[in-house]
């Protein structure tokens, strides 16, 4: 088992196929990176992907989500999904479901089910300023075949202030008769992403600005929940809040990422990595590596910042773009 110095279980590992994306979404993938920021990258292969996956699964994962950049764009993606499927874990993928419908035979035969899909605006010309790509049709009706295929759907929703809080009640409509979970997601900072307090839209405004227009009852949370979920009642959906930074979640953490470049990060916030490819690919045991990586993690946000955003310099935090992360 892989636990930290607070007795969190970690059983869950991200692992981010690809630092690029389709989408130019700013809050993520910002246009003014310095140039030659995303060069020289080692990615790890399939191969590699697939030894160090089943070394974490040795010792207790018993989840895998799949992230990117966006995951679907890499070209061995369908290889990935389907090698990965001899594990005995929960198979997730979190995608922005431009390319979803060229994959849904494969999420089947791996026992892929769910699938959550970014996506920050109903209203298509608001979708393309937040993304930089027309694709809003696209998405949305990737969205649809994927719950007419029975698949586990969350969609992804960051909000930022004064940009797209009044899409809120519109996406909650949505949910009126889909099954889908819709989570709104604060806005953190990254590099690059010009986050400031100002811009964020916290868990307790969106709650005021939902119970305007519905009678909403709380679910209960799991343990290791990012999103704290809501239902209201006659809806075949959920929403759901993942409030990273007026409430955050870390004492019910079990979460380690593997970036692209196969280094390891005990939290989003981390801003020291572990090279497990590098190890790997020098024939040492990752295994030490992983256990101390984990042991190291910090009680919450990677010990960069606390719950009083509205204080944060984000230019004192220390830390990849999340695309360059993995989300
Ligand atoms: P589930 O596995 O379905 O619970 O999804 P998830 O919420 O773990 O993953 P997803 O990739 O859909 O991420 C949704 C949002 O939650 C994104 O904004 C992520 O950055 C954020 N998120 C995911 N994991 C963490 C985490 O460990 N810490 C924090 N603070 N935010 C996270
Ligand atoms: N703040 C909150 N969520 C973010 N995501 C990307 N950047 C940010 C940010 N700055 C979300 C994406 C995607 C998930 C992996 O992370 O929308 O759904
Ligand atoms: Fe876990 Fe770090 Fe996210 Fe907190 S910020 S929930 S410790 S990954």
């Amino acid at each position: 088992m892989l636990i930290d110095q607070f007795d969190r279980v970690h059983d869950y590992l991200r692992i981010s196929l690809t630092d690029k994306c389709n989408l130019r979404c700013n809050y993520c993938n910002p246009v003014d990176l310095p140039k030659g920021y995303f060069s020289n990258i080692n990615k790890m292969s399939l191969e590699e992907i697939d030894v160090i996956a089943g070394v974490f699964v040795e010792h207790g994962v018993k989840k895998i989500r799949l992230t990117g950049g966006e995951p679907l764009i890499r070209k061995d993606a369908k290889d990935i999904i389907l090698r990965l499927s001899k594990y005995p874990v929960e198979l997730a993928i979190t995608t922005n479901g431009v390319f979803v419908h060229e994959f849904i035979e494969t999420f089947q035969q791996a026992g892929l089910r769910s699938v959550n899909v970014s996506l920050d605006s109903l209203i298509p010309e608001k979708n393309l300023a937040i993304s930089g790509r027309d694709e809003y049709a696209r998405v949305t009706q990737n969205i649809k075949l994927l719950i007419k295929n029975n698949f586990h759907v969350k969609v992804n929703t960051v909000i930022i202030k004064g940009i797209n809080e009044d899409d809120i009640t519109g996406f909650i409509e949505w949910t009126k008769h889909e099954p889908l979970h819709i989570r709104f997601i604060e806005f953190m900072p990254f590099d690059g992403n010009k986050w400031s307090n100002e811009k964020v839209f916290s868990h307790n405004e969106m709650l005021n600005l939902i119970s305007e227009k519905y009678d909403f009852v709380k679910l209960p949370n799991d343990k290791h929940d990012t999103a704290k979920k809501y239902f209201i009642p006659g809806h075949n959906g959920t929403f759901a809040i993942i409030s990273s930074m007026s409430q955050p979640f870390c004492s019910g953490c079990n979460r380690m990422r593997l970036t692209t470049d196969g280094k390891m990060k005990n939290c989003l916030f981390s801003n020291s990595e572990v090279d497990i490819l590098g190890a790997l690919r020098k024939g040492l045991d990752i295994v030490p590596l992983i256990k101390q990586c984990v042991w190291e993690k910090k009680e919450s946000l990677g010990g960069q910042f606390d719950t009083i955003y509205k204080d944060l310099d984000a230019s004192k935090i220390s830390n990849r773009s999340m695309i360059n992360i993995g989300g």
